[in-house]
């Protein structure tokens, strides 16, 4: 799972958190496929269902989200300062 390191000289709660973001990244490369395989195709049917795998990689991907924020402190607090804000995107981040 490590992509830079070797996995021995990692601890466990490195291994679990690259495990964790590594399958945060497949999900949201999932919602792109199924994103471009749906725009693509021409069958309504598949279509559909193609919107729908996409859909439920995005519950996936939230819940992958959720387990790094319990996991990760800082983390945590960036979702807590800027997720459902009511500033302009302009006015967040440092
Ligand atoms: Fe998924």
């Amino acid at each position: 799972m490590p992509r830079y390191e070797v996995a021995e000289d990692l601890s466990e709660k490195i291994r679990d958190l690259s495990r964790a973001r590594q399958s945060l990244i497949e999900e949201i490369e999932a919602m792109m496929f199924y994103d471009e395989r749906s725009d693509a195709t021409k069958d309504s049917d598949l279509k559909h269902v193609m919107e729908h795998n996409r859909d439920d990689e995005k519950e996936h991907a939230v819940l992958l989200l959720e387990w790094l924020r319990r996991h990760d402190p800082a983390l945590d607090k960036e979702l807590k300062e800027t997720l459902f804000s009511k500033k302009e995107i302009k006015e967040l981040g440092d």
